[in-house]
């Protein structure tokens, strides 16, 4: 989807230069979220910030890769690169087309005017954007895209020019404009009635500003200024930067690197839409609420509420990412997702540090242990996801029932909401997600809590608007997953909610062994996804003999029908390939009229309870001359004789082995792609994270 980025510097003296590789830097860092063109605004012009007469908003935009902008950027040849901006503020954007096909024109930043006085990137949906554009357009505001973002500038505009108070800020001109809009977005503007000046805001989509000042920070946090009914503004205008308190701000002071005389430091900010941008600049960052105007002038950044809500948090919190740059690069890799794939024995690591004590047998979810008795006494347990957080769910659902006893209903969050699906008081409803940003998923969450039910989140993004909405959860801590299609995070997602099931189970005495059982699986898991990984080659070698196909269908069941699902979902994605995940138990239902001699057929058979049931598939297959793939344990010759290729596994506890079973499927749908010459990080039309229903 689509990505943000600002960069705005106050007494840090750069170059044009390095601003708009800052910016392009910053683009770069969002792409893996999927994106179709992309665009930057900063002060144009060539004469210098001392001498300038009259501010200028430069825009460049171009369809395409980050590469491409950089590369319309560097045919700029008229355009200085060494002028010198102690104070500057830049914007960017990497747009996924909703409103209006991907080009030049509908990308962002868009415009108020040709003159640029405002310009704007957004994130989201404007709901109600036809309804404004009427308006403006019977004032005879010209429009040139077809976006609904252009209103949102345009709109800029004509606050500003119909203003009442000369002195209006650039802060309370978008609380105007915002207080127009419906629908989701997350927005950073900038404008040159207001040179140097960054305004960022969201409602439903992320924001975030990495915060970069010379000396220490005064405070971790950021007291917010709001308005009481009467719209009066309350006094907790103590912005970021300043020393202090005092409502004057009339202090001097100097830090070791900069004489400033006045009451500011320096200082670098950064807006964006995902923490993965920033990371480099700073592990310091304010995640914005919904609603939360921040602006940053005269180096200071402050941030304000339209309106208190009864108990809400009145400060935001400086917080510290634990993100390390070397997680967001390819170090050896070179691709994001074969990175991910080959992270898979640390991730799962990750994921149960310090949750499973593998000597006393115990599981302990810090994030749940205040609600687990409330956990027991419910009705039904609700997993609620999209993609292949939805096949996490599927893949422990028979594990989960078995552990809770209780009825499990898995859902995927699209249709939940289209049924309006019945919701009661004492449902547990789980939200998984590794972005905690996917609409259907945010929106289902807001339905079931609208309706009483406790809501647990399973995100991998601290700070997501799932993890911070939901009232409880657990962080997967899989680390940041880059490429589109999810590898690290399904298995990570896999095990959180098997340890939900062991957490929910720990008082059960006749289940013990059981659980043993799987805690010491979970304990040796490491080594054998380790093990996987080192077939690699050998699933190379397979992928070079079907990536000319045209349709791949896997079967299985049981604990591996959700492996079916995932593999054939990762094979569609990176590959284009068509690809079925088929229930070996429906074969005969239809999928069965399929098979051929030349149709190409992966079946997973394990030795567990289905394992009859699946070799009566496998019979029922070849019988139809069709000699299958086969992903199956080591040593199983009676199911290997059948097979014209044979993926031998390590055997672990059954409810675990789809993770082993999953990962070759990862890599074959990765090799293949990269066989057919597409882009394994970005696939086309796809997006890492879905904030659009
Ligand atoms: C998109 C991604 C998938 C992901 C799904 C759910 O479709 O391309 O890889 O599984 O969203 O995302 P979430 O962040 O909620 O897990």
């Amino acid at each position: 989807m689509c990505g943000i980025f600002a960069y705005i510097n106050y007494l840090v003296p750069r170059d044009r230069k390095f601003i708009l590789d800052c910016l392009i830097k910053g683009l770069q860092r969002l792409e893996y979220r999927g994106y179709d063109s992309a665009g930057i605004a900063f002060d144009g012009g060539n004469e210098s910030p001392d001498v300038i007469k009259k501010p200028e908003t430069k825009i460049v935009k171009k369809k395409g890769k980050v590469r491409a902008l950089e590369e319309e950027l560097a045919c700029e040849k008229d355009m200085k690169l060494d002028i010198e901006y102690d104070i500057h503020c830049g914007i960017a954007h990497t747009r996924w087309a909703t409103h209006g096909a991907p080009c030049a024109i509908n990308s962002h930043p868009q415009r108020s005017d040709v003159n640029n006085e405002f310009v704007v990137v957004h994130n989201g949906i404007v709901t109600n954007y036809r309804d404004i554009k009427k308006v403006l357009e019977s004032k005879d505001y010209v429009f040139e895209s077809e976006t609904d973002t252009e209103v949102i500038a345009k709109l800029c505009k004509y606050v500003y020019d119909h203003r009442e108070n000369e002195d209006m800020s650039f802060r309370e001109l978008v609380e105007v404009v915002i207080a127009q809009l419906e629908g989701a977005f997350a927005l950073c503007f900038k404008s040159i009635h207001y040179p140097s000046q960054c305004v960022g805001t969201r409602r439903g989509s992320p924001l975030l500003i990495g915060v970069k000042t010379k000396g220490n920070l005064s405070s971790n946090f950021v007291p917010i200024l709001y308005r009481d009914n009467r719209g009066r503004e309350f006094q907790d205008d103590v912005a970021y930067n300043r020393e202090g308190t005092d409502s004057a701000f009339k202090r001097s002071f100097s830090t070791t690197d900069f004489e400033v005389s006045g009451d500011i430091k320096a200082a670098e900010y950064f807006f964006a839409s995902d923490a993965s941008a920033i990371i480099e600049h700073t592990n310091r960052v304010i995640y914005l609420e919904d609603d939360d105007v921040a602006a940053v002038m005269d180096g200071c950044l402050s941030i304000h509420r339209m309106k208190k809500e009864e108990g809400e948090s009145m400060s935001r919190e400086v917080q510290t990412l634990k993100m390390e740059i070397q997680q967001i690069m390819k170090g050896n890799y070179q691709y994001f997702m074969q990175k991910e794939i080959f992270e898979q024995p640390e991730s799962v690591i990750n994921t149960m540090r310090g949750r499973v004590n593998f000597k006393d047998k115990e599981v302990i979810l810090g994030g749940l242990q205040d609600h687990l008795s409330e956990i027991h006494r419910c009705r039904r347990l609700l997993f609620i996801a999209c993609g292949t957080s939805y096949h996490s769910a599927i893949a422990t659902r028979q594990l989960l029932e078995e552990l809770t006893e209780l009825p499990v209903v898995v859902e995927l969050a699209s249709d939940f909401l289209d049924r309006r699906t019945p919701i009661f008081r004492d449902d547990i409803c789980f939200f998984i997600s590794q972005s905690g940003e996917t609409a259907d998923t945010l929106n289902a969450l807001r339905y079931c809590k609208k309706r009483g039910a406790l809501t647990v989140g399973i995100t991998n993004t601290v700070g997501s608007s799932i993890s911070r909405e939901t009232t409880c959860g657990v962080h997967i801590n899989a680390g940041p997953e880059i490429g589109v299609a999810s590898t690290k995070a399904y298995t990570s997602q896999f095990i959180s909610l098997v340890m939900f099931g062991l957490v929910m189970n720990q008082d059960r005495i006749s289940t013990r062994s059981r659980r043993n059982e799987i805690i010491e699986a979970l304990e040796n898991l490491p080594n054998l996804i380790k093990e996987v990984l080192e077939m690699d080659d050998d699933i190379k070698k397979l992928a070079e003999e079907l990536y000319e196909q045209k349709s791949i269908l896997l079967m299985g069941r049981g604990f591996n029908y959700a492996t079916c699902l995932e593999g054939a979902l990762k094979i569609k994605e990176l590959t284009y390939l068509h690809s079925e995940g088929i229930l070996a138990g429906e074969l005969k239902h239809g999928p069965l009229a399929l098979v051929d001699k030349a149709m190409p057929v992966i079946m997973i058979i394990m030795k567990d309870s289905m394992y009859t049931k699946c070799q009566n598939a496998l019979h029922e297959v070849t019988a139809r001359g069709c000699a299958p793939i086969l992903i199956c344990q080591k040593g199983d010759t009676e199911s290997q004789s059948k097979a014209s290729r044979v993926i031998e596994l390590p055997g672990t506890v059954d409810c675990l082995q789809g993770i082993l079973c999953v990962i070759p499927l990862q890599l074959l749908a990765f090799h293949t792609a990269v066989l057919r010459g597409y882009d394994v990080d970005c696939p086309r039309n796809l997006a890492k994270s879905v904030t659009v229903e």
